[in-house]
């Protein structure tokens, strides 16, 4: 069949099957950006693997930071199905050519944010990827069906270390709040722009890339979160929000900050790819490694 009748068909669009050039674009930017926000967002909470206060928190702490990694690892092969090459993709984040996900650009200043990033960051991640399941690229959609049972884990992990501090001493339910506190509005920007500023919704839903547009999904996430925080006891810094019968509305969001943050001026962005790329350079040695050791046995 060809694209035109798969995708009408709602069928799976695979590597050989002939695509338009721009359907190829968006996927490989899209799956680039996720692979790249993947291995960039182990940094914030990594650096709390050493000081987590239980070793029953660092064996988890250890096993989502491992799991990011391994989300990455399925995106750049999903994005290799493309026709590019990883190592392309990593000199394009590198170099600020290719973006990853805004959120990463805050700090994790204490314990809780490890338990507000596992409540909120992978929270909305899920409401975020679980539609791509259902994605029109089979390699991007079959990548997601994995990634979106680990993410399962790491928000549900998450929760339940938030629960522990809102439950514990009164300077560990500030703790947890504080995080809320500075967490909150950066999560509701990860879903991207408002519709009408968005340039790449309306096509990528034609394609089936995206399935539902960003304020749909930052909406379903707002709705699911609002209980949650009730139950967790904590509060969502957001005067305006209050339900209507059937969502709950949220206040105005700082487009300002998220756009700050896009063209690099966010807390951390610096500092995360510096970081990215010592990690890269002295990672180098184990690629030249593995080529010398492919190469040989090509010989
Ligand atoms: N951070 C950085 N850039 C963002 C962004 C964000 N939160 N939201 C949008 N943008 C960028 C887009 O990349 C686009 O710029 P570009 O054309 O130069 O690439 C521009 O802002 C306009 O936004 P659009 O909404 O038109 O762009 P998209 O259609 O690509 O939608 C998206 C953005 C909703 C993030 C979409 O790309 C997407 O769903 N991506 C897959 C999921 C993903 O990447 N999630 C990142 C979170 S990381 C994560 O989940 C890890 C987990 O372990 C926590």
């Amino acid at each position: 069949m060809d694209f035109d009748a798969l995708l009408a068909a709602d069928a799976r669009i695979e590597p050989r099957d002939r695509m338009p050039d721009g359907y190829r674009r968006t996927l490989i930017r899209q799956i680039a950006q996720h692979a790249h926000s993947e291995i960039i967002g182990m940094q914030p909470e990594g650096d709390w693997i050493t000081r987590a206060p239980s070793l029953r928190r660092k064996a988890i702490l250890l096993a989502k930071v491992q799991d990011e990694a391994g989300h990455g690892l399925y995106l750049y092969s999903a994005a290799e199905t493309l026709g590019v090459d990883r190592a392309d993709l990593l000199d394009l984040l590198h170099s600020g050519r290719q973006r990853y996900s805004s959120i990463f650009n805050y700090p994790a200043l204490g314990w809780a944010d490890v338990g507000t990033i596992g409540w909120l960051v992978d929270g909305a991640a899920i409401v975020n990827q679980v539609p791509i399941c259902r994605c029109s690229y089979g390699p991007y959609a079959r990548a997601m069906v994995r990634i979106c049972k680990e993410e399962s884990f790491h928000q549900r992990q998450g929760f339940e270390l938030l629960l522990t501090l809102a439950h514990g001493t009164a300077g560990q339910r500030a703790m947890a709040q504080d995080a809320v506190d500075r967490w909150w509005w950066p999560s509701l920007m990860m879903f991207g722009p408002p519709d009408e500023e968005s340039p790449n919704t309306a096509q990528s839903m034609a394609w089936g890339i995206k399935r539902h547009s960003n304020d749909e999904l930052r909406q379903r996430f707002v709705d699911m979160t609002v209980p949650q925080a009730e139950v967790l006891g904590l509060t969502l810094p957001d005067r305006d929000l209050s339900f209507d019968g059937e969502h709950w509305r949220y206040g105005e969001i700082d487009w300002a900050e998220f756009r700050a943050v896009l063209r690099g001026d966010g807390p951390c962005n610096a500092e995360r790819i510096a970081r990215r790329r010592a990690a890269h350079d002295d990672g180098a040695w184990v690629r030249e490694a593995a080529d010398a050791y492919a190469a040989k046995g090509v010989a």
